[in-house]
């Protein structure tokens, strides 16, 4: 079954609990927390006090998209404040398969972002070591934006390595996902869907994460 990671960066951040219940009760599988440095991406969100912070407020896991130009100062902080997947970009700096060992080693689940336009041989060679793989389907940096279109050989690509190798990887998508792309989305071998505004974005929390279940029955 389809995984649902809702992105907090679309929730009322002043009802971060009360947002976060309201997904959870309606089969949320993990909720997404945007990080963003205003350095790596051109905006700025949240850190390890609101990870913490969430920690608390849901027994979801919390699945933790780093968007930051330096994760070796930051992955420690962030596993000890809650993260359950923690995921770096394979553009920002420092040795990538060391931060993947060394996530896995503090505990949590060690994954892996490419951006829209970073090559797919780029991770290849990761993917024994990993829990899950982020494909970016927009530019990061901002919730609300268009699905890229041409990720879609990449995510293909990627299920074929990961089924090929038979790598307990989960395959995530991350941007411009809703009810109207998300089955696709998922047949091009996507396993896990983040959904920002798509789902804190809706007047019902609850009723836009049916629709995204309804529409990805079966799969
Ligand atoms: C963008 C973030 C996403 C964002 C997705 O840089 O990584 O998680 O919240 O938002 P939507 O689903 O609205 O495209
Ligand atoms: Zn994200």
């Amino acid at each position: 079954m389809i995984k649902l990671s809702p992105s907090i960066l679309s929730a009322d951040f002043a009802n971060l609990e009360r947002d976060i219940t309201k997904a959870a009760l309606a089969g949320a599988d993990y909720i997404h927390v945007d990080v963003m440095d205003g350095h790596f991406v051109p905006n700025i969100t949240i850190g390890v006090p609101v990870v913490k912070s969430l920690r608390r407020a849901t027994s979801l896991p919390l699945d933790v998209h780093l968007m930051i130009t330096d994760p070796d100062d930051y992955i420690e902080a962030f596993i000890r404040a809650g993260a359950d997947i923690l995921t770096v970009h394979a553009e920002a700096n420092g040795d990538t398969l060391a931060q993947i060992r060394r996530i896995r080693a503090l505990g949590a689940r060690p994954s892996v972002s490419i951006k829209p336009g970073t090559p797919i041989e780029t991770v290849l060679p990761l993917l024994p070591e990993l829990s899950m793989l982020l494909v970016m389907t927009v530019e990061p940096g901002f919730g609300g934006q268009g699905f890229i279109e041409n990720t879609i050989p990449k995510i293909r690509a990627l299920r074929d390595a990961i089924d090929a190798g038979g790598y307990a990887c989960e395959l995530e998508a991350d941007g411009g996902i809703g009810a109207k792309n998300i089955r696709a989305v998922c047949e091009y071998g996507i396993n896990v869907v983040v959904a920002g505004s798509a789902v804190f974005g809706q007047p019902d929390i609850g009723a836009a994460i049916a629709q995204l279940r309804a529409n990805t029955e079966g799969l």
